[in-house]
């Protein structure tokens, strides 16, 4: 087994990545601080506990397990979080992301793939949105996206390091068997949000403005299957160690676009519950309509969705999220 180090391999799309990654062959070791991620989702290779920001663990970490590749995943992720506390996604998005390039440099390990953003475009001009759109980023959290790609680029173009940037759009769903799924805190994400309101764990949901200028009035987005989304990372891992390329960035997304609306109705019909809700204004800085055109990954990785049909991604995190009840009412009971 080829080891591959995961930062932040116990949250939720690195641990189905991780899942993939053995499926494919690699040995996932998770570098953790555990900070947002959760040491139960760490189930297919060892778990080292430590903050990327620090230097001496990720070079204990290098030379215990020798990774071929780093797949990087840590950081904050909320993008309202980071507006009000703009130095908690800075320290470990940008510090931490240039420790571990300096980390990857000194151990001289030569393979990158980055967790990057539809955030780097802020509000595109146009939807599907190409990897050639313009960055501009209107928050710290997407500004910290921009400044990693930025710097990986920067020491791809200086060094031996290859690397590929997935941005991605909305990552949604849950593992098939439910091994692993989202457990976001604060939760931020439409779906976990939507069952939350229908299991009465919050009074109900508040759909961000219907005013907008889509067919029912609320915002379009592109929903890919946290499946399909880390088997991308593995497409990507394979074309940064086989390919010419020195820096790729990659659209993942599905090119699909589905408004809020359509997904409330979609989980009416997957739970057979309506969500409660309520209409509220309109939120600073979301575009109308955000759809990927994914061409550019399914072109040179040769990857395409096959779990994203609206269906399955909420099929597939409403039993994640039952399970989860379930398992969290049987521990408090203990
Ligand atoms: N969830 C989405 O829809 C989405 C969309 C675009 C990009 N992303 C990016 O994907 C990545 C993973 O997102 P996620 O949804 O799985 O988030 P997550 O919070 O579930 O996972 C992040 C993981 O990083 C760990 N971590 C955070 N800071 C760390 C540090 N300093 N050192 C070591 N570990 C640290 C956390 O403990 C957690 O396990 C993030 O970089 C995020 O910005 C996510």
């Amino acid at each position: 087994m080829k080891p591959v180090l995961v930062t932040g391999g116990a949250g939720y799309i690195g641990s189905h990545t991780c899942k993939a990654l053995a499926a494919a062959g690699f040995e996932p070791i998770v570098f953790d601080d555990l900070s947002t991620g959760f040491e139960r989702l760490v189930r297919w290779g060892p778990l080292v506990r430590g903050d990327i920001a620090d230097a001496a663990a990720l070079n204990a970490a290098f030379g215990k397990y020798r990774p071929i590749a780093v797949i990087h995943f840590a950081g904050r992720i909320a993008v309202g979080e980071s507006v009000v506390a703009p130095w908690l996604h800075y320290g470990p998005n940008v510090a931490g992301t240039i420790a571990l390039l300096n980390a990857m440099r000194e151990n001289a390990v030569d393979h990158l793939v980055f967790s990057s953003s539809a955030a780097v475009y802020g509000v595109p001009e146009s939807s599907p949105v190409h990897e050639s759109a313009p960055q501009r980023p209107l928050s710290p959290y997407g500004h910290s996206k921009r400044f990693a790609e930025q710097m990986i680029g920067d020491y791809c173009a200086a060094s031996t390091l290859k690397s590929v940037c997935l941005r991605y759009f909305n990552a949604a769903g849950a593992d098939a068997n439910a091994e692993t799924g989202e457990l976001h805190d604060p939760e931020t994400h439409l779906i976990p949000l939507a069952f939350d309101a229908l299991l009465g764990k919050r009074e109900q949901l508040t759909v961000n403005g219907d005013d907008y200028d889509t067919a029912d009035g609320t915002c379009v987005r592109d929903y890919i299957h946290v499946t399909d989304l880390a088997r991308a990372h593995v497409d990507a891992l394979n074309f940064c160690m086989q390919s010419e390329a020195r820096a790729s960035a990659f659209n993942v997304g599905t090119g699909n676009g589905y408004s809020v609306r359509e997904v409330l109705n979609a989980i009416n019909e997957v739970t057979g519950r309506p969500v409660p809700h309520s209409i509220g204004p309109r939120r600073a800085g979301d575009p109308a309509h955000l759809v990927a055109d994914a061409n550019a990954a399914k072109g040179a990785l040769g990857w395409t969705p096959i779990h994203s049909s609206l269906q399955e991604i909420i099929g597939s995190a409403w039993r994640w999220h039952q399970r989860e009840r379930g398992l969290l009412a049987s521990e408090s009971a203990q």
